[in-house]
C-alpha cells in the first residue's frame, strides 16, 4: 500500500492529498513506517470499506486494488467508493479472476483441483469479470474494462511463494481435505511443481481485470 500511496501523492502534487484505507491496523502501520509510504500529503485510516468514514463527494478519485475479492459485499464497497467520489471523478477497481488461473509444469488434473481449492479459499475469487457490472450498479457511467494475463514465471516463483495469497502448499492441502485429490497426490504434485521450477518448465497465468467508471 505504501508504494501505491506514494505514487498517487506524486500524481496529485504538493497541494493534493491521498488517503490510504484498510481494515487492518497492521497493514497500515507497515505502510506508515515504510520509507515508500511516508510521503507528505499521505495519511492512513483504519476503516471498513463497507462503511467509509467520509462525506459524500470528498475525493476526486478512488481506487481499490486486490481488495473487493476479500470483502463480504463487493457491491456495497464499490457503491461506497462511488458515494465519496465527486461528480466527474473516477472509481477504479483491480481484481483477478481465480477461476482463470492455469499452472503449467505439474500434473494437469491435479493442478485444476488445486486451483479450484485455491479459488474457493477467496471469498469472491471470480469477481474480476464482474467489475463492470458492479460499477454500473453503483450508478457510475462510461464504464471501461481491461484484462490481461498476469504471468508468474520461473524467476517470479520463489518470491511469489512468499506472498500470503500465493501458498500452493496450503491450496494442495485444501484440495486433499475436500476429497478432490488424495494426500499422496497433493504431495506428489508439490514435488513435481518444485521439479518443474528447477527444470525451467513452470508457468502460472491469472487473468486480471481493471475497470473504471465515472461518477455522473
Ligand atoms: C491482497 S491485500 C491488498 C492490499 C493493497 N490494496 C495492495 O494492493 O497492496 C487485501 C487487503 O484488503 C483489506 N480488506 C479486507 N476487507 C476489507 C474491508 N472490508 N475494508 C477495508 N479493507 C479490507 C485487507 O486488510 C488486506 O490488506
Amino acid at each position: 500500500m505504501g508504494d501505491d500511496a506514494r505514487e498517487l501523492a506524486r500524481l496529485v502534487g504538493p497541494d493534493g492529498r491521498v488517503v490510504g484505507l484498510d481494515l487492518s491496523p497492521e497493514v497500515l502501520s507497515r505502510a506508515r513506517t515504510s520509507a515508500a509510504g511516508s510521503s507528505p500529503g499521505v495519511s492512513y485510516v483504519a476503516a471498513d470499506g463497507h462503511r467509509l468514514c467520509f462525506s459524500d463527494r470528498s475525493f476526486d478519485g478512488c481506487r481499490a486494488e486486490r481488495v473487493v475479492q476479500h470483502v463480504d459485499d463487493p457491491q456495497l464497497v464499490v457503491s461506497e467508493m462511488a458515494r465519496v467520489t465527486v461528480s466527474g471523478g473516477s472509481v477504479v477497481i483491480f481484481a483477478p479472476d481465480w477461476g482463470s488461473a492455469v499452472i503449467h509444469g505439474a500434473e494437469p488434473v491435479v493442478s485444476v483441483a488445486v486451483l479450484q481449492a485455491w479459488g474457493r479459499s477467496i471469498r469472491h475469487g471470480s469477481v474480476g469479470g464482474g467489475l463492470p457490472g458492479l460499477l454500473r450498479e453503483a450508478g457510475l457511467d462510461e464504464v471501461v474494462v481491461e484484462a490481461w494475463a498476469e504471468l508468474t514465471t520461473l524467476e517470479g516463483y520463489p518470491a511469489a511463494r512468499g506472498q500470503h495469497d500465493w501458498d500452493v502448499a496450503a491450496a494442495a492441502q485444501a484440495a486433499a481435505a475436500a476429497g478432490d485429490i488424495s494426500e499422496a497426490q497433493a504431495e506428489a504434485w508439490l514435488d513435481e511443481l518444485d521439479e518443474s521450477v528447477q527444470q525451467g518448465r513452470f508457468l502460472m497465468s491469472l487473468t486480471c481485470f481493471v475497470a473504471k467508471g465515472i461518477k455522473p
